[in-house]
């Protein structure tokens, strides 16, 4: 068991409106759970975002982007810095997720941008990493998610400065089928591992993928995963509660 209080974030995606976002950002808060016992973070939609912020400002409920741009200010319509997204108060950034790799064409290249400036700007990037079915039937797991870390990180000066790495395998998002827990604390060793070249302090290490208030204890006890990042099942209030209840509860 760990003696830190596990991750749990909170990907909302595009699933919720601005309503939707606050009824269920209030729902949670008025549960009164023992936040102490996890290191709760929202991703709401960018809509979302500062009103959520507003309502969380002083809690130890954390805000985090979905995804930034580089560039700090200037003419890049439909873009929103990672700059003005740390003066908005955001604290982590997911950075290089499946869906902005593979929806929106989000090269390694733009990941590594993307870190960059979140280091940059002061917001601990997420960077999210994981192979596709495809890999894994052709024995390419390790390759990939090697190849991903050292595109996103080679040449930067991290420092001291935090850094979180989520393992997603792609197919386990928003599947139902999430990967062996066992399986993912063997991926989650190798990537800490891998992660030694780049930062000399230690790397949290979160699992994504299809996770459930059924399945999330059985990561949580292992080892090296040291939370989780939830994409559908932290947007309905009965999932969502029942998820934290679970994890606060165990
Ligand atoms: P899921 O998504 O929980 O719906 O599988 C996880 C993610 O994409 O972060």
């Amino acid at each position: 068991m760990h003696m830190q209080a596990p991750y749990v974030f909170f990907n909302w995606k595009m699933y919720l409106n601005f309503a939707e976002s606050m009824i269920l950002l209030h729902e949670i808060i008025g549960e009164r759970l023992d936040l102490e016992k996890v290191h709760l973070g929202i991703f709401p939609s960018t809509l979302a975002l500062t009103e959520v912020e507003k309502a969380v400002r002083g809690s130890a409920i954390a805000v985090g982007a979905q995804n930034v741009y580089w560039t700090p200010k200037g003419a890049y319509t439909g873009a929103v810095s990672a700059h003005m997204l740390k003066e908005a108060g955001v604290q982590y950034a997911l950075i290089g997720h499946s869906e902005s790799r593979y929806v929106f064409g989000e090269s390694n290249d733009d990941v590594h941008k993307k870190m960059e400036a979140c280091f940059d700007a002061g917001i601990t990037p997420v960077l999210c990493v994981g192979e596709t079915a495809e890999d894994r039937a052709a024995g390419k797991r390790e390759y990939r998610i090697k190849k991903e870390l050292m595109k996103a990180l080679e040449g930067l000066e991290i420092g001291e400065k935090e850094v979180v790495v989520a393992y997603e395998p792609l197919w386990a998002i928003g599947t139902g089928e999430a990967c062996d827990p066992l399986e993912a604390e063997e991926v989650h060793r190798m990537i800490k591992d891998e992660m030694k070249q780049y930062v000399a302090h230690s790397v949290p290490v979160l699992y994504g993928g299809s996770v459930t208030a059924k399945n999330v204890v059985s990561y949580l006890a292992q080892d090296s995963i040291e939370g989780v990042l939830v994409g559908g099942d932290s947007t309905k209030p009965e999932t969502a509660l029942s998820l934290l209840q679970t994890i606060i509860g165990r």
